[in-house]
């Protein structure tokens, strides 16, 4: 069995409100516990935590140290700006997968640029809720 994070950043929070063309309908909740059911379904456990703060997420990375086997990131806004969050994942060298709602190259010029893909296992963009579900298959599929 291993330990799962799924780590979403600012304004996530507000997912099911907040412009649904580029983010859907779906509620972070609702996504959460779908992920839950998929992780325990193949035997592993998984918890989720979202945070508006910069600081918050660095801590709960530095938590993660020997205690998470792998994280699903949506780092939001902090994609484009984190050389922190990219910093505390190096650190703790727990391979992540980064995923955005939105397809993050086919928006305004900043969005392009991610401090966290090149150092990610892989990036999942564009593809709505279902990219949290696709990445947590990937990451079931390499713990067989
Ligand atoms: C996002 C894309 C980011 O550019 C944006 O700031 C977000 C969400 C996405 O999931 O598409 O907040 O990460």
């Amino acid at each position: 069995m291993a330990n799962l994070l799924v780590l979403n950043g600012p304004n996530l929070n507000l997912l099911g409100v907040r412009e649904p063309g580029h983010y859907g309908m779906t509620s972070l909740s609702a996504i959460d516990e779908k992920l839950i059911q998929q992780a325990n379904d193949a035997g592993h456990q998984l918890s989720c935590f979202q945070s508006n703060s910069e600081h918050e997420i660095i801590e709960k990375i530095h938590q993660s140290l020997n205690q998470i086997d792998y994280i699903i990131i949506n780092p939001a806004a902090f994609t484009h700006t984190s050389v922190a969050i990219r910093d505390a994942l190096s650190g703790v060298k727990i391979p992540f997968v980064e995923v955005h709602l939105s397809n993050i190259h086919s928006r305004e010029d900043f969005r392009k640029q991610s401090y966290f893909s090149d150092i990610a296992q892989g990036v999942i963009s564009g593809l709505g809720a279902d990219g949290y579900e696709l990445a947590l298959q990937y990451i079931i599929n390499q713990l067989k």
